[in-house]
């Protein structure tokens, strides 16, 4: 695999010292309109309505927000209660994605450690904090993208330039990191040595694959279809998927892996029909104080989400009668027995992966 920088045309976060701004993913592929974020409420709003959504990136999110709201507060009274409270609202945002959690954590103990510095101090050291965790999150991507693309070209096999069709489901992209994404950073190195074309699943009901993948991956003109949720199990049955490949939101110390809801279906259909089923996530995702998939907490969602299309634009349209509810658990939880290889930036887990992911996280 070449190790020139893979990059990427989409970036959906420009934050510094004073300043957090986000593409409003809702508004994706109609418009690319960005939010000014000022204090933390705002990009916990962001968070709770995904207008920022992927698991790393709203981990980026949070830490920037922490940032900037110790800015803002630095001349008040209570700063310290003040800024704790929002860490604590931040964390709270969506429960599902660890990486939340595990941002908040790092700028709460870079906050803590600080302690007896200037407040001006304290600032530049939450703004030094999440200016590493963005970049980090940058690195671990490309990282990712190169151990997952050769372990899919080895576990492929024959002529090395030959066409590979991947599917995935929701967005695990460049709009989802701070870097090229994770699954799709497999799936741009993969690009940049042999033919790929990538099925998108549509993922109801917010669309990330139809809007969000389709938009990113065709930005970097790499070939992709959009495939309905329900289409995904034939085709894989059909034998025209070289393999799936997705993100995560959480893996648990067992490797069972929480990610958008439909996954598990992908991951049902990979193993009945002999397709290898990928999984790429940075080490933020890993949870090893969650024994398996049972403790992962599943965020439901409004049950609107799914009777309106486009429920956030300017003019939702109902889909269902009148007064029938619907369920929305926003993810599941896929057994560690479907997952044929965990992919991280300090390498990969194949199974068991109980021991696989102990190694990897014990790696420097
Ligand atoms: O609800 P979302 O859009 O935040 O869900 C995102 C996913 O499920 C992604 O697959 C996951 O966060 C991995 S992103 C690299």
């Amino acid at each position: 695999m070449k190790s020139t920088p893979l990059g990427t045309r989409v970036v959906p976060i420009s934050a510094g010292p004073g300043r957090l701004r986000l593409l409003d993913q809702r508004r994706l592929p109609r418009e690319e309109t960005w939010i000014d974020c000022l204090t933390a409420d705002d990009a916990v709003e962001a968070i709770r309505s995904l207008a920022v959504r992927g698991a790393p990136l709203i981990g980026v999110a949070a830490a920037w927000g922490l940032a900037l709201e110790a800015r803002r507060l630095a001349r008040n009274a209570g700063f310290d209660a003040s800024w704790e409270e929002a860490a604590s609202r931040l964390a709270a945002a969506r429960p599902t994605a660890v990486n939340l959690a595990a941002a908040v954590e790092r700028m709460r103990n870079a906050f803590r450690a600080a302690a007896g510095e200037t407040r001006a101090a304290r600032v530049a050291v939450l703004e030094a904090e999440a200016e590493r965790f963005e970049a980090e999150d940058r690195d671990a991507c490309e990282a990712m993208a190169r151990h997952g693309a050769d372990w899919l070209a080895q576990r492929l096999g024959g002529d090395p330039d030959s066409p590979v069709t991947l599917l995935t489901h929701c967005n695990a992209g460049a709009l989802a990191t701070a870097g090229v994404g994770t699954a799709l950073g497999v799936v741009r190195a993969l690009a940049a040595e042999r033919p790929v074309t990538v099925f998108a699943d549509e993922t109801r009901p917010f669309w990330q694959g139809a809007r969000l993948t389709a938009w990113e991956l065709a930005k970097d003109g790499i070939d992709v279809t959009i495939l309905p949720d329900v289409a995904a199990a034939s085709l894989i049955a059909s034998g025209r998927v070289s393999a799936a490949i997705v993100g995560a939101d959480r893996i648990a110390a067992n490797g069972d892996v929480a990610n958008k809801v439909g996954t598990y279906g992908v991951a049902l259909a990979c193993r009945a029909h002999g397709v290898p089923f990928v999984v790429a996530a940075p080490r933020t995702t890993l949870d090893p104080a969650c024994p398996s998939g049972a403790q992962i907490p599943i965020e439901w969602r409004d049950g609107a989400e799914v009777l309106l299309l486009d429920p956030s634009g300017d003019s939702p349209l109902s889909v269902a009668p009148a007064g029938v509810p619907a369920l929305y658990p926003a993810f599941d939880v896929t057994p560690a027995a479907l997952v044929d290889a965990i992919v991280t930036e300090a390498g990969v887990s194949v199974s068991p992966h109980a021991e696989g992911l102990a190694r990897l996280l014990a790696l420097p």
